[in-house]
């Protein structure tokens, strides 16, 4: 974010004002407000990037839109489809732009390898790795925790931006402190393909994605974060969303698409609950 070639932080809200100084010690030019409504009501804020826990995303979401505020949101948009949708509704009524900060999107490795797939067969993608601080927000039911929203998320939306919208769902989950540690989804799709989805907390750092089609097996090593890569995808996405913002086009991921991925994760988890 600071390094945006068309945008500039401003104002950084924290519950912790000190912290948030600190953070801010190398941009002399930003301010610390005194709390998150205090940033929502500067009037030289544009847009605001939500990086809460995800309980909390819909809850900001739709306040900043209420202050007029476009608003850029970490994944996943809200912790169901019902609360992706309001938040939807809600930038529509303001007439301001609201996307889900899925970076990996704007990665152009993995534009250009979801572009070469032809004939897809199956995909397999996996995003796991090992959580041991029990604290973690990621482990908190109340907060919106659990493995399939904080990494599913991932291998759901490589599924479908793969093969489309499924038609069938299957899922297993293993649950701890009322959060899934594990969850593993079957997804199956109108032209007789397949996606197998897994998400964890329990296993060594691993991401992985394999699309099998009629002619080869394609492969991409950490799909979903390349922070040792030249292009960084936080960068480029910041950005894209600020073009948006700026000449009032449609931001890359619609919010539309963010609803379709919410749906598909709330399946999973209720498929994992009944089996
Ligand atoms: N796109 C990515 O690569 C990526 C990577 C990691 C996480 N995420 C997403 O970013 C969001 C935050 O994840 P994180 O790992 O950054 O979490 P985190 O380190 O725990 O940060 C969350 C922040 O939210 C604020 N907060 C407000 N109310 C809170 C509460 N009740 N409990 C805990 N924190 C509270 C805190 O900031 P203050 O105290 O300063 O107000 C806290 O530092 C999640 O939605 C996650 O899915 C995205």
């Amino acid at each position: 974010m600071f390094a945006s070639s068309n945008g500039s932080i401003v104002v950084l809200a924290s519950r912790d004002q000190a912290r948030a100084r600190e953070l801010l010690s190398g941009y002399p030019g930003a301010r610390v407000a005194e709390s998150y409504e205090a940033l929502l009501g500067d009037p030289e804020v544009d847009a605001v990037y939500i990086p809460l826990p995800n309980s909390l995303h819909s809850e900001w979401t739709l306040r900043a839109l209420e202050a007029k505020k476009h608003v850029l949101c970490e994944k996943p948009l809200g912790v169901d489809a019902r609360e992706a949708e309001e938040m939807a509704a809600a930038a529509e009524r303001a007439g301001r732009h609201l996307m889900e900060a899925f970076m990996y999107r704007f990665h152009p490795a993995m534009r250009d390898f979801v572009e070469s797939v032809r004939e897809p067969l199956h995909v397999e993608a996996s995003f796991g790795f090992q959580l041991k601080d029990r604290n973690d927000i990621r482990m908190q039911a109340a907060l919106g925790g659990g493995a399939l929203l904080d990494v599913g998320c991932y291998a759901v939306s490589v599924s479908r931006w793969i093969l489309g919208e499924p038609r069938g769902v299957s899922a297993r989950a293993s649950l701890e402190n009322g959060v899934d540690v594990t969850t593993t989804g079957l997804l199956s799709f109108q032209s007789g393909a397949t996606a197998s989805v897994w998400a964890s907390f329990e296993s060594p750092e691993e991401q992985e994605l394999k699309v099998v089609t009629r002619r080869e097996v394609l492969r991409r090593i950490r799909p979903f974060s390349s922070y040792r890569d030249p292009h960084d995808p936080y960068q480029l996405m910041v950005e894209s969303f600020a073009e948006s913002v700026l000449h009032d086009r449609p931001v890359e991921i619609p919010p539309a698409e963010s609803i379709a991925n919410m749906r598909v994760l709330d399946q999973i988890r209720a498929a994992a609950r009944s089996s």
